[in-house]
């Protein structure tokens, strides 16, 4: 079988990282994650990931704080994770290289987009980290401004959730699931898969999002394999 895609980027949020502690890295909870990536990666698909920072910094725990300072801090956060994925990616054989959107040369490459695409032709995976260097912005439209980027064919949201509901399924047992949406029901409907700015940058450069949860073991080679997963949001 081949994978219906052949560039993706896959966000993966920080407290994806932090497994039941909640917070920092868990080794095994990476390890899983990695493992999966290194399953796609070994299928030829390009792989390009932006990871948060939340299992560091939110901005909102610098509430009181100025916001993009707090921001900045989230940043530094993403730092972190994209050396820690890279470091147990590389372990597992998998060639790597970091780009950071602020410059600090002497951790990771600065982001270069044409660079960035060569490592991708030269299979290797690209990290990309510090969000777009911007406070005010997130690591959801981070993706989605890299995938515009680097021509990725979609963005693979994986979440410690399923789907998108309509409501919080862990508090309201009968919350609508849904398998399909369009940017603007997202939008309208207030639905939290990614921010406005997220999901607006991806609606106008038609880039489809496939939420899914990373619980499920082989969820990122099923999404790849263009299983029916989760919840795509597209133009319908
Ligand atoms: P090619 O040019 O395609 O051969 O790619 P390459 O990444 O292997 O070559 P390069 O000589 O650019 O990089 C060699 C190593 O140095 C890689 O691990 C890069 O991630 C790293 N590297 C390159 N530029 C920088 C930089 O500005 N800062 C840091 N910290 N590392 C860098």
């Amino acid at each position: 079988m081949e994978p219906k895609y052949k560039r993706v980027i896959i966000k993966l949020s920080g407290e994806a990282l932090a497994g039941n502690a909640g917070h920092g890295i868990d080794t095994p909870t990476i390890e899983t994650i990695c493992r999966q990536i290194k399953e796609v990666f070994e299928l030829g698909v390009e792989i390009a990931i932006v990871v948060g920072g939340g299992n560091f910094w939110r901005g909102r725990s610098g509430e009181g704080m100025d916001k993009s300072t707090a921001d900045y801090m989230g940043m530094l956060a993403t730092c972190i994770n994209a050396l820690g994925l890279q470091d147990v990616l590389e372990e597992m054989g998998v060639p790597v290289r970091v780009q950071t959107a602020i410059e600090m040369k002497q951790i990771a490459e600065p982001y270069i987009r044409r660079k960035a695409i060569r490592h991708l032709e030269k299979r290797r995976i690209v990290i990309f980290a510090a969000g777009t260097g911007n406070p005010f912005f997130t690591t959801d439209t981070t993706a989605a401004l890299r995938a515009a980027e680097i021509d990725a064919e979609i963005i693979l949201l994986a979440k410690s959730i399923d789907a998108v509901y309509d409501s919080d399924p862990l508090i309201n047992p009968n919350a609508k699931r849904y398998t399909e949406l369009s940017y603007i029901d997202v939008l309208n409907k207030g639905l939290k898969v990614m921010d406005s700015t997220a999901t607006s940058l991806c609606m106008d450069n038609h880039i489809p999002i496939l939420v899914f949860g990373l619980n499920e073991p082989e969820n990122i080679l099923r999404a790849v394999m263009g299983e029916k997963i989760g919840t795509i949001v597209q133009e319908v």
